[in-house]
């Protein structure tokens, strides 16, 4: 068994700078793709009995603007999920949403955005009795909107021992575990793939958090557990897929027995995802880097992050415009989920001051995780790059979340470097604005470890998903784009100097159809 230590932090440097983006790397990737081995986007049991899920589900009333801003605490007292909200839950996370449709493959699309549409992150439930669901260990099957159950009894004792007894686990009635099945996502993107189980993650926890608070259910994420104990709960080949997140959904007084069943062995049979799997050990290797050893561990992992806030303006800054929630368009939570889809092509019409603002203000209220203590911290800055906003000059701009003020860094038009910065593509030149989170990963490694790089990732992709949900309610489009890392960093420097690119999005109306 590889000895790692999360306080070594060399290994997520090596990791970070061993998987960037650049003018070069790109050109000099041999990489391509063989549409003969492409790995299936569903886990699929092959023994066990589906549980359908209730269907015809009433819509969640809250506008999404509401919903992405809230603090994840939900209203006091015992809040249990039933069946159908766990069902609405899931569905709006992660379910099927539209297709099939697409080129080279057939693609049913979800929820939320993954990267190449390749779905490589599962959800499993962790629960005691709920109201029309025994207690037990749930896989949420996306292909036929199904739960399976690994195990029956009450497990959720593995997970509060395994967080270190965090409160939000020790209280909840059902926990979503996300993993990822590395392979299904580095068949395409190779070892980069580890950013982007955080990435892809994300926009799954940014929906998920959305339809908790528009059920008024309590929700959190948590990054700091003992990686084996719930890997090993959920009967995972650790080598090819592991527990990325929990989230403890609801409140319960009643807390869960102290002690949970033994957990053996299950060796289910799964369908094969390709005729063969590539190995990046990469990938196992920053992650063994950044687990934990100890529930003692876990405890003192929470909290104390580093706030990612740009320091305070030095340039000239602009005000957001954002409205009040009266103001706000109120579209609910499912319209929005079930109406996003990443723009393809972005026209050049602009977006305004007031919607921006919107979007940043809604989308950067907090993420409820146990790293970001006290509540309202972020671990990542916004860098703008500015090609079409009514009311506010083209050019370059970091946010200040405190003040809530843009602030211009240069003026300018910078759609060509916009275009060169998001890997050569079409679809950042064209959008009216690109939206970077930067993170100082100095202070993050040296206060969390390795396991900080995870944190860092995971809140950028909360982020970004918050962002892309907050574009659709406002019916404009978002997409999410790769990048060249240190281009990036060094486009927005001398102010971003030291930092790194975690993620983006790029929010534009989506541009109009020829007709024929
Ligand atoms: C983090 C992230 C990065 C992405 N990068 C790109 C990209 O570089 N180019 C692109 O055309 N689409 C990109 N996408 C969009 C995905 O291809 C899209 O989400 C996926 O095909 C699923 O479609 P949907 O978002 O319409 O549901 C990205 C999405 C995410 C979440």
């Amino acid at each position: 068994m590889l000895m790692t230590d999360n306080r070594q932090t060399e290994a997520a440097w090596e990791y970070h700078d061993g998987t960037k983006h650049s003018y070069r790397s790109v050109r000099e990737s041999g990489h391509f793709l063989d549409f003969s081995n492409y790995p299936m986007p569903f886990k699929i049991y092959k023994t066990l009995e589906p549980i359908p899920l209730p269907r015809d589900l009433p819509p969640l009333a809250m506008p999404l603007l509401e919903a992405i801003a809230e603090p994840g605490t939900g209203p006091p007292g015992e809040r249990v999920p039933d069946l159908a909200a766990l069902a609405a839950t899931l569905h709006l996370s992660a379910g099927i949403t539209r297709g099939p449709r697409g080129k080279d493959v057939e693609v049913q699309f979800r929820a939320a955005a993954c990267t190449g549409a390749l779905y490589h992150v599962e959800l499993y439930v962790v629960c005691g009795d709920l109201p029309g669901l025994p207690a037990g260990v749930y896989h949420f099957g996306v292909h036929d909107a199904a739960l399976r159950r690994l195990r029956a009894g009450d497990f959720r004792a593995v997970l509060v021992n395994a967080a270190g007894a965090e409160p939000a686990v020790a209280a909840a009635p059902a926990v979503v575990v996300c993993t990822s099945t590395y392979w299904r996502n580095a068949w395409k993107y190779e070892a980069r793939t580890y950013r982007h189980c955080f990435w892809d993650t994300g926009t799954i926890l940014a929906n998920l958090l959305a339809t908790a608070a528009g059920q008024r259910l309590p929700a959190r994420v948590v990054l700091g557990f003992v990686d084996a104990p719930v890997n090993r709960l959920l009967d995972l080949d650790s080598d090819r897929e592991v527990a990325l997140a929990l989230v403890p959904l609801g409140r319960s007084a009643a807390p869960p027995p102290a002690r949970a069943p033994a957990i053996g062995p299950l060796n289910l049979d799964v369908e094969p995802y390709s005729r063969f799997e590539v190995d990046y050990p990469a990938i196992r290797a920053v992650h063994a880097a950044s687990s934990l050893g100890s529930p003692e561990e876990a405890a003192a992992w929470r909290g104390g992050a580093p706030p990612g806030d740009p320091p305070p303006p030095a340039g000239p800054t602009v005000a957001l415009q954002a409205p009040s929630d009266a103001e706000a368009p109120a579209d609910s939570v499912t319209e929005v989920i079930l109406r996003r889809g990443s723009t393809r092509r972005f026209g050049h019409q602009a977006i305004t001051l007031a919607q921006l603002s919107t979007l940043l203000d809604r989308a950067t209220q907090g993420v409820p995780a146990d790293f970001l203590d006290p509540p309202g911290v972020t671990l990542n800055a916004l860098y703008l790059i500015v090609n079409a906003v009514d009311g506010l000059a083209p050019g370059m701009y970091v946010y200040h979340r405190g003040p809530r003020v843009l602030e211009q860094l240069r003026e300018g038009t910078f759609r060509r470097e916009a275009g060169y910065l998001g890997l050569e593509q079409a679809l950042p030149a064209d959008a009216s604005v690109n939206i970077y989170f930067l993170a100082d990963l100095a202070p993050i490694l040296a206060r969390f470890g390795n396991r900080g790089y995870r944190a860092a990732q995971l809140e950028a992709g909360i982020l970004g998903g918050k962002a892309y949900l907050a574009a659709y309610a406002q019916r404009f489009g978002a997409t999410g784009l790769t990048f060249y890392d240190d281009d990036v960093t060094g486009f927005f420097s001398p102010q971003a100097r030291g930092k790194s690119v975690m993620f983006l999005t790029a929010f534009g109306h989506p541009a109009r159809r020829r007709a024929t």
